[in-house]
């Protein structure tokens, strides 16, 4: 009688796990369109509500998730989408998402995806940033305190994602930022703000793995991309850069732990009338930090004041003093092929005798 209640409960068991399989099989792609939760594509009615009510009904379906926005503009104000959700996410931008002008009603953040995985970003969309609202009160060259304008679109901790075919334009500060993500590629995107607007990069990236960036545009007031500590296997390949401060590693060693970079390529990626090409920088002083496994190939820059920028004293405010810390960074840094159509100077800040390159 054991043996058979045993043998039951083993098939009772098997049972459940093909059901299981089955079922997450047999729920069917399901679209959650904005629309029907109330938003309203005229450009003034403030949609926050209905997409995050899409957002949540869409994160606890257990099937593949649409949230779909159709054309029109979708004035947004600061919003989180947040998992984790129950199956796949994508969010389908057809139309475009407007951001209201006045920075005070902001955190640091415009939109944010947080805590998912398998997240697609994607549809032929754009995001309007109406940075030029607020670039005047950019005040961050001149006081320590200031207070940071709202990022376009915020990753943090998201997963084995993508996003793909979508424009952002002036945006009040980058355009995106990736935080303690993994897995992510971002390719097909076109972020575009003035040269002269502030801090606006393209895309800042720290704390994370395995992050590719291909086939984009990037033009912009401040760096294309940024890659800051904890940036580690980050492939930067076919993007053109510029207007803008070009690709940068670094700033590092502000903190006081060991910061660390590596694993970094840059390939095949074109800098139009950028101020620089490539640029590595630490703080001056800085803490001791490992830059390492950096590799720049086939760059072409036409155009570029500073095409290579290796800096260990950088400092853009009047507060620091020109000093570098006995430790030093250790760069592992091939160039290969970079071509030069016009030729700028090349910039180097090494210190003492520990800069090997
Ligand atoms: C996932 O599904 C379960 C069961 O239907 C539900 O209780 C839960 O709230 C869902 N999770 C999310 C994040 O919505
Ligand atoms: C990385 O993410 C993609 C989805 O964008 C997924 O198909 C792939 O399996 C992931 N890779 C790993 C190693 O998890
Ligand atoms: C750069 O482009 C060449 C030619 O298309 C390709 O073979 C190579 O893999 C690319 N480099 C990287 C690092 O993707």
């Amino acid at each position: 009688m054991a043996i058979l209640n045993i043998s039951w409960s083993l098939a009772t068991l098997l049972f459940s796990c093909i059901a299981l399989v089955v079922t997450s099989h047999t729920f069917p792609p399901k679209f959650f369109n904005v629309v029907r939760y109330g938003a309203i594509g005229d450009g003034t009615t403030d949609n926050s509500q209905a997409f995050v009510k899409a957002w949540k009904d869409a994160c606890a379906y257990k099937g593949r998730s649409r949230v779909w926005i159709p054309n029109g503009r979708f004035l947004l104000s600061s919003v989180s989408f947040e998992g984790s959700c129950n199956g796949s996410m994508a969010f389908l931008l057809k139309g475009s998402l407007v951001a209201p002008t006045d920075p005070s009603s902001f955190t640091d953040t415009w939109i944010a995806f947080r805590y998912v995985s398998a997240l697609a970003v994607k549809g032929g969309g754009s995001l309007d940033g109406q940075g030029h609202s607020a670039w005047h009160l950019n005040d961050c060259q001149s006081n320590p305190h200031c207070k940071p304008l709202p990022v376009t679109l915020r990753f943090d901790f998201v997963r084995n994602s993508r996003v793909q075919n979508i424009e952002s334009v002036n945006s009040k500060s980058s355009h995106f930022n990736v935080f303690a993500c993994e897995n992510l590629t971002i390719s097909h995107v076109k972020l575009s703000a003035p040269a002269d607007s502030p801090n606006t990069d393209g895309i800042h990236i720290g704390s994370s793995r395995s992050v590719t960036i291909t086939n984009s545009l990037i033009g912009t007031g401040d760096d294309c991309v940024s890659m800051v500590s904890g940036s580690q296997d980050i492939k930067v390949n076919d993007v053109v850069c510029g207007p803008g401060h070009g690709i940068s590693i670094g700033s590092l060693g502000r903190g006081h732990e060991r910061e660390y970079v590596e694993d970094i390529t840059v390939a095949n990626c074109t800098f139009i009338a950028s101020e620089n090409g490539v640029r590595i920088k630490t703080w001056s002083p800085s803490s001791y930090s490992k830059a390492s496994n950096l590799v720049f190939e086939n760059i072409i820059m036409k155009n570029s004041k500073n095409p290579v920028v290796i800096d260990q004293y950088y400092c853009p405010s009047p507060h620091c003093y020109m000093q570098v810390t006995k430790i030093q960074f250790l760069f592992l840094i091939k160039f290969k092929l970079i071509i030069y159509l016009y030729i700028g100077k090349i910039k180097l800040g090494c210190a003492n005798r520990r800069c090997d390159i």
